[in-house]
């Protein structure tokens, strides 16, 4: 019997020693001490020992027995204190300095984009939308591009489905527009065009800010003055402004559009933003085309108008120098925080 006491002894201190929650040390409690418990049922064998041997026995049993209570009892108020500590923890200190909340920012493009909305509706101009996934009329036979003609060629198209394709640029909203309203139109369509294309200037998904005018009498000179005013409002007052002949289906005569290099106003030979040209490639444009009008439903002797189109990447690389398309649509916030 003696034997088993020490045993009891040993593993009750041992399994006391190594703690645990309120509700482990109640399942000690009740493994050594309760009704059933190792020491209770020893504690029923006592008849059996000699009666010669039953003081010194019972003393022993007692010992072992206050010991167990005294280690579950310190066992108790450690799980208990530490319970108390989480919960000290946890509780809300409102005298604490808040946390400040980590404020977003609008993305360069959307920056550039709402800078150039903006100057076109302080001209009066409304903002017009279409659908990104465009049929073949509207993104090209309305525009007088006729059906294998070789200038389809000069945007690479992403073909969907039957005659859908991902719009190649933000024209075909002229096309909306000018079938569903009447002139006098001042009309700016901003949104995402796709092209097969992709290296350092050039991305397969990137944004145009398309604009026009149409009314009696207007002129390659309303062309010149609107666009001179936006571009000088977005590049600054002294920015230069040339028009040189160049060719799209949809305008007659065509345009390129330049300023004159803002980094070096053309005087630096090396200059890494023009390479010495003095001058800055930024939209195409040109008076809209008398096929065009017709394709709507508008006289072309009754009408005219202007029509021009710009890439935001470009000109937001252009603005803050920025050497890679492709950081725009990477994400990486060290860029994104620099704007
Ligand atoms: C057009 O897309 C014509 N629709 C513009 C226009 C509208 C002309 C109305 C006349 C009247 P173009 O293909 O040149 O034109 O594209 C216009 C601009 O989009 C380019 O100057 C260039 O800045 C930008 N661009 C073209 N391809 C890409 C590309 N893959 N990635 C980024 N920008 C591009």
């Amino acid at each position: 019997m003696k034997d088993a006491l020490e045993q009891i002894r040993a593993s009750a201190l041992a399994s006391l020693a190594a703690g645990g929650d309120e509700a482990a040390i109640e399942g000690l409690r009740v493994r050594y001490l309760g009704r059933k418990g190792e020491l209770t049922t020893v504690m029923r064998q006592m008849r059996d020992v000699p009666p010669d041997e039953r003081p010194a026995m019972g003393a022993l049993l007692n010992q072992i027995k206050d010991e167990i209570e005294a280690r579950l009892g310190d066992a108790l108020a450690l799980a208990r204190s530490g319970v108390r500590a989480t919960r000290a923890a946890e509780r809300l200190d409102v005298t604490e300095p808040g946390r400040r909340p980590v404020l977003g920012r609008l993305h360069p493009l959307v920056q550039t984009m709402d800078e150039i909305v903006d100057v076109f509706r302080s001209l009066g101009f409304s903002v017009a939308e279409g659908p990104e996934i465009e049929d073949d009329y509207h993104n090209f036979e309305a525009l007088n591009f006729p059906p294998d003609h070789p200038a389809r060629d000069m945007q690479d198209t992403f073909f969907v489905s039957g005659d859908l394709v991902l719009r190649t640029h933000t024209s075909p909203v002229q096309i909306r527009v000018m079938e569903t309203q009447r002139p006098p139109l001042r009309v700016i369509a901003p949104g995402a065009v796709y092209r097969h294309d992709s290296d350092t200037t050039h991305s397969p998904m990137f944004t145009q800010i398309e604009g026009f005018m149409v009314d009696k009498r207007i002129t390659l000179g309303d062309l010149k003055g609107v666009l001179t005013y936006a571009l000088q409002a977005v590049f600054g007052s002294a920015t230069a402004v040339r028009i040189r002949p160049s060719f799209f289906p949809f305008t007659e005569p065509s345009a390129e559009v330049d300023i004159g290099c803002f980094n070096c106003s053309g005087r630096e030979r090396s200059c890494r933003i023009c390479k010495g040209s003095g001058w800055l490639e930024i939209l195409g444009a040109g008076m809209i085309d008398p096929n065009v009008f017709r394709a709507v439903g508008y006289d072309p002797e009754e009408v005219s108008g202007f029509a021009f189109g710009m890439g935001i990447e470009r000109i937001a690389m252009l603005k803050h120098q920025i050497d890679d398309i492709r950081l725009f649509f990477t994400n990486d916030v060290r860029f994104l925080r620099q704007f």
